[in-house]
């Protein structure tokens, strides 16, 4: 099943429960909370408080969760992981070099009852996913180089994600296989037929005037990818 994760980086930051409700009723499936310390990276976003403000508004009008899946471009990772946990992050991601000790961060998030996902840089292998890979409920391959919305799509992505889901599939077991920077109708299906499974798209959504109408074309470009 393929999910459509908006990225709010993109979003009114103003208006920021109203955007979170009108990309839900758009067709997220989820909603992507990107976490920059100006540290990591050279760009400061969102703590722990404004995901507590929001995670009201992550529900569908049937009153279903719609999970809210943040994205840490921290260091170090572990005490904000536990934060984010606490006020209701349903999957939290981090990027292997922020983290002294992968194992251990990956078992902290896990423990706090989040799934616990691994991020890849353009220029990072994949190499110690083959060490974790037990601990891990989320792979997300980086096609930009973290820190802003708005950028091109790196192509070298595809190739890591057909990599990731060599992985994945070996294991056997369920691991969702996300995809995050320049994300568009034009390219989603590339990301899909290379491996992908969950979509992140901040300045293709929230850049257009109708939400959903951007969420459909892109469910079309996926209808029928494996
Ligand atoms: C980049 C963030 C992305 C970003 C994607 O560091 O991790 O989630 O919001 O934005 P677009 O889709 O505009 O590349
Ligand atoms: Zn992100």
């Amino acid at each position: 099943m393929h999910r459509i994760a908006p990225s709010i980086l993109s979003a009114d930051f103003a208006r920021l429960g109203e955007e979170v409700r009108s990309v839900i009723a758009a067709g997220a499936d989820w909603i992507h909370f990107d976490v920059m310390d100006n540290h990591y990276v050279p760009n400061l976003t969102m703590g722990p408080m404004v995901a507590q403000a929001i995670k009201p508004w992550c529900l569908r009008a049937d009153g279903g969760e719609v999970p809210l899946d943040v994205h840490l471009m921290v260091a170090p990772v572990d005490a904000l992981a536990i934060a984010f946990a606490k006020v209701g992050a349903n999957v939290v991601s981090f990027h292997p070099e922020a983290s002294l000790h992968v194992d251990r961060t990956l078992q902290l998030i896990r423990g706090e009852g989040c799934q616990a996902g691994l991020v890849f840089n353009p220029a990072t292998p994949l190499d110690v996913l083959e060490w974790v890979i037990d601990k891990v409920d989320l792979v997300l391959i980086m096609s930009v180089n973290p820190g802003f919305g708005g950028q091109s799509f790196i192509d070298s992505a595809l190739r890591k994600i057909e990599q990731a889901r060599k992985l994945i599939d070996a294991t056997g077991r369920d691991i969702r296989l996300q995809v995050d920077g320049g994300v568009k109708v034009d390219n989603i299906r590339r990301a899909a037929d290379a491996g992908a499974d969950c979509f992140v798209a901040g300045s293709a959504i929230f850049g257009q005037p109708d939400y959903r109408a951007v969420i459909d074309a892109m469910r079309a470009e996926l209808a029928g990818a494996g």
